[in-house]
């Protein structure tokens, strides 16, 4: 496959367009074939969300889990210890590649595929999934800000436009309520599916590390959760170079960190009384699943 430099040059921003029914840009699809055609491994461990629901967060608690606090943790990026499956920003980031050359067992590898696009290997093998969601409001806020300081994202425009693509699911990985409906309705055939929400994170950590460690079918002591749980905080992580994305040169940072709040309920200081309104009114059309919900 021949990759375009000029189109994955930081300086030209990515631009959106229709892909099987689902709003992408190049640096998610240039690769498509070798990541349908993706073997993945029984025991593979694929942290899959719509992008900004806590993938990092997750990512840091797996990794601390199965490999402990080691010089991997201090001196290998959180990408880079968990690649990201569907990307491809060569010559530093070719998402199958560098799996392929991760040296751990089991392989934490991230996605924030729709269901419908997850490489079939990934079932045939029974390989275990970890789902996050992120209730909407909160979700579309932290995408914003993400897609200001991110030069690899389309530009953000400004917030009352991006909500309105964010209803119209005119978004990099397509529509929110698709995804998370998608990726829960499918916990009905495929068992191996752990779907968690990111409030639930925020509300108690421990519990949802233990609901993590029976999934993951590992017994880990009380002491060695405390300690994931203490290292995985907001404010842990923000500090920590090789969580916190800061090792990224196309981030600006001085426009809005990655790790930013890591609260609920900022949605609050963005949306107005008439955007809340419209985007209740919107959300209730579009989420049919009355056993689907989130505290916002
Ligand atoms: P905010 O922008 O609301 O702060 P992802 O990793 O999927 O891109 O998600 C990023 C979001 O998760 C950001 O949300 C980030 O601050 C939040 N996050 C990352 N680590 C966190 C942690 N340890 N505790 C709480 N939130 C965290």
């Amino acid at each position: 496959m021949a990759v375009d430099p000029e189109k994955t040059s930081p300086c030209s921003r990515p631009e959106l367009f229709d892909f099987h029914g689902v709003h992408m840009t190049h640096i998610f699809t240039d690769n498509w074939e070798k990541v349908q055609n993706f073997q993945a491994r029984p025991d593979d461990v694929l942290i899959t969300t719509y992008p900004k629901a806590g993938t990092t967060w997750v990512s840091n608690i797996l990794d601390l889990l199965y490999f402990g606090q080691t010089e991997r943790q201090t001196s290998i990026p959180i990408y880079t210890r968990v690649p990201f499956l569907e990307l491809i920003s060569p010559p530093l980031m070719i998402g199958t590649e560098d799996i392929e050359q991760l040296p751990t067992s089991p392989r934490l590898i991230k996605t924030h595929l729709p269901v419908q696009f997850l490489p079939k290997s990934f079932w045939e093998q029974n390989s275990r999934i970890v789902y996050i969601a992120r209730n909407a409001k909160d979700n579309v806020v932290s995408y914003f800000h993400f897609d200001r300081m991110n030069k690899f994202e389309p530009e953000a425009g400004d917030w009352s436009s991006f909500l309105q693509r964010f209803m119209e699911g005119k978004m990099v990985f397509g529509s929110w309520y698709d995804h998370v409906t998608g990726w829960w309705e499918k916990r009905q055939t495929y068992s191996n599916l752990h779907y968690m929400f990111y409030e639930d994170l925020i509300t108690d950590t421990g519990r949802e590390i233990d609901q993590l460690c029976s999934f993951l079918g590992m017994s880990c002591s009380t002491e060695e959760k405390e300690r994931v749980r203490a290292l995985t905080q907001f404010d842990q992580m923000k500090n920590d170079k090789m969580a916190n994305y800061s090792t990224i040169p196309d981030m600006d940072f001085t426009i809005s960190p990655f790790m930013r709040k890591g609260k609920v309920g900022d949605w609050k200081n963005h949306f107005t009384v008439a955007q809340n309104e419209q985007f209740d009114e919107d959300y209730k059309k579009k989420m049919k699943n009355p056993k689907l919900q989130f505290p916002y």
